[in-house]
């Protein structure tokens, strides 16, 4: 079972590929319903960026899982955002540059990451409701929830999105590594809906989203906020 079914607070999960405008449609579906927006990407962005910093090749998978086991990872909030620290240093800007997206998902591939940064995951659920973006949150972090959303759009629109934000990112390559892994791979989930997001403005694509959380039975206030 779920954390999902064992307590009142209930998690929004929503998948897809690099910049199809997951982030920016689960802050906004966050805001709209006063929940926490949880990136998990970004912790697993932490974790290589530490990885990398420590001199660790991201392909060294024993070397990997020694790091990990002496790493204090502290997961937080800050507002209505998810934040996460390392032995003490808050990681965000950190977490965007080149080298820790050629190496992410290799990085993300290794099967203790992994175990270790879903329990991190679900734990948010003890504290609070949520919305969580990622690529296995429909189905290995949150299963049981009614309300899955995989966002998509097409390689254009995502490699265009990621060079109009300045930085240099194999958004094809992270993909093709992200759904052909073995643990847990980018996949539409069982019950999600697809929204197709190449077309969309920020507007729209939530209003979509909304539309589709309704159709999955979400009745949770919606404060008009955009
Ligand atoms: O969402 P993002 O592009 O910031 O994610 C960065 C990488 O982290 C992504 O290429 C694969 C990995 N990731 C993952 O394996 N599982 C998640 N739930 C979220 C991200």
């Amino acid at each position: 079972m779920g954390l999902s079914q064992q307590s009142s607070h209930f998690a929004i999960a929503i998948d897809g590929p690099a910049a199809s405008g997951k982030s920016t449609i689960a802050k906004h579906l966050a805001r709209r319903l006063g929940l926490v927006m949880v990136n998990s990407g970004a912790m697993y962005r932490a974790v290589t960026w530490k990885v990398l910093s420590l001199g660790i090749d991201p392909d060294d998978r024993d070397a990997i899982v020694h790091a990990l086991r002496a790493m204090d990872i502290q997961c937080g909030t800050a507002g209505n955002f998810s934040t996460i620290a390392i032995d003490g240093r808050l990681l965000d800007e950190e977490l965007r540059g080149t080298e820790v997206n050629l190496a992410v998902s290799r990085v993300a591939a290794a099967p203790e990451v992994r175990a270790l940064l879903v329990q991190l995951q679900r734990d948010y659920l003890q504290h609070t409701s949520l919305v969580m973006e990622g690529r296995d949150i429909c189905s290995i972090v949150f299963p049981d929830t009614p309300y899955k959303i995989y966002v998509d759009a097409s390689e254009d629109v995502r490699a265009a999105r990621r060079s109009a934000e300045g930085v240099t990112d194999s958004v094809a390559a992270r993909d093709r590594a992200d759904s052909n892994r073995t643990t847990a791979p980018l996949i539409v989930a069982d019950g999600a809906i697809v929204l197709d997001n190449s077309d969309h403005t920020v507007a729209s694509a939530v209003e979509a989203a909304l539309d589709i959380l309704r159709s999955q039975g979400l009745s949770h206030e919606d404060s008009g906020d955009t």
